[in-house]
């Protein structure tokens, strides 16, 4: 049966990143005889302009037809209006909430040939290797009441963070599952000191731990961690945390990898039929860079990365997801940059086309790993 992977390039450099990506994807197909069927379909402004909302009714019933999502990024100038009526990102926010995405997974592992490029010191942020979860359908971005309104003093406004025991046990437990998997250490972050959800939050997370006792396990408060977090990044292994905390945390820790251009993120829902695959959503960090659109100097390399996580996550591909993820560090490693990943002795700058090219040589160069 064949693998149903949906394409949603979106606006600006999306079409750009995610044509390249997609071709590695198929080099891999192709080479290991793996049967995928790519459908595409229409999201963000494009959307908007076509079909008057950023997630038409297709592409929402064609997400829900398929093994895993690949997206580019959504938005631009022409759709910026705030007091518009529709917004391209919210097709995000419908996609994750229709589709159950709860746990975002951002991984961050520094690369040697960027650390030059850290605001950090070299040996702080040398041999990091971390994955931020955070959750990403609840908290205080859905509670309501969330409004303005008027009060005796004035103008005043509310938000509600709410957070149920499931909700919090599931993103836990997919954590746990992936501390398992690396070096068996998992930080829960929280704000028990303050609030009631974050005291809910640490008592399942202690609870849920006793379940995984492979699995090291502490609490940090959300403040300390921020700090941690550029003062000891080798420390940590699987972070996670709730949507608000995680949204603030995971933009923090992408500077430790020393380039946005090289992450990618997944945003996960429930096993598909109890096989440790789930539905996912696989995206670059970056947004559509509008600036650039159109002239081949963006830099594909955090999509075809996200494109490795899809394989790893949703189809079970970890051999052909790390071949990618080598063919790209192979590239890095042989001098190749796209503009927005510096210049310097020795640095070949190219752009999205090449670099694309680059990877997928590679990637037919290399031997999958047993
Ligand atoms: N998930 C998403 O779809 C997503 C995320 C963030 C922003 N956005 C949207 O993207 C638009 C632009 O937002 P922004 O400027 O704040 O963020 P951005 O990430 O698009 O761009 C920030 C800067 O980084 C550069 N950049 C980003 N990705 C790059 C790449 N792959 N290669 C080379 N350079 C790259 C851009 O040229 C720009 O100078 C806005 O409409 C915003 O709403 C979408």
């Amino acid at each position: 049966m064949a693998y149903k992977i949906l394409v949603l390039k979106g606006d600006g450099i999306g079409p750009e990143v995610v044509g390249e990506a997609l071709q590695a994807l198929k080099v891999v197909a192709r080479r290991d005889a793996v049967d995928i069927e790519f459908r595409e379909a229409p999201i963000g402004g494009h959307a908007i302009d076509a079909y008057g909302k950023p997630l038409p009714d297709a592409t929402l019933a064609a997400a829900r037809d398929c093994d895993a999502i690949l997206l580019g990024a959504v938005g631009g100038p022409k759709w910026d209006n705030p007091k518009a009526e529709m917004r391209p990102e919210q097709a995000l926010l419908g996609l994750r909430k229709e589709l159950g995405l709860f746990a975002n997974v951002r991984p961050v592992k520094s690369v040697k040939e960027f650390l030059p490029a850290s605001p950090l010191r070299p040996d702080i942020v040398n041999g990091v290797d971390l994955v931020v979860i955070r959750e990403l359908t609840g908290g205080i971005y859905y509670g309501k009441p969330s409004e303005r309104r008027s009060g005796a003093d004035g103008r005043e406004a509310v938000d509600t963070c709410y957070y149920s025991e499931s909700e919090i046990e599931r993103v836990l437990r997919y954590g746990f599952e992936l501390a398992r998997e690396r070096r068996k250490k998992l930080t829960s972050v929280d704000k028990a000191n303050v609030l009631s959800t974050s005291r809910l939050w640490r008592e399942i997370a202690t609870e849920v731990a006793a379940r995984y006792p492979d699995v090291k396990c502490d609490h940090q408060l959300v403040d300390s961690m921020a700090m941690h977090l550029i003062r000891r990044p080798r420390d940590f292994d699987v972070i996670v945390t709730e949507n608000m905390f995680g949204d603030i945390l995971t933009d923090e820790a992408s500077v430790l990898a020393g380039s946005m251009g090289l992450l990618p993120s997944a945003s996960l829902g429930e096993e598909l039929n109890g096989a440790g695959y789930r539905i996912g959503l696989y995206e670059p960090i970056h947004g559509s860079a509008p600036d650039i659109a159109g002239r081949d100097e963006a830099n594909p390399l955090a999509a075809i990365l996200s494109a490795a996580l899809l394989l790893e996550h949703s189809l079970g591909m970890r051999a052909e997801a790390e071949l990618i993820t080598q063919a790209v560090e192979g590239v890095v490693r042989d001098g190749y940059r796209t503009r927005d990943l510096g210049g310097g002795a020795g640095v070949k700058v190219v752009g999205c086309k090449a670099m694309g090219r680059l990877v997928r040589e590679r990637i037919e160069s290399l031997e999958p790993e047993a």
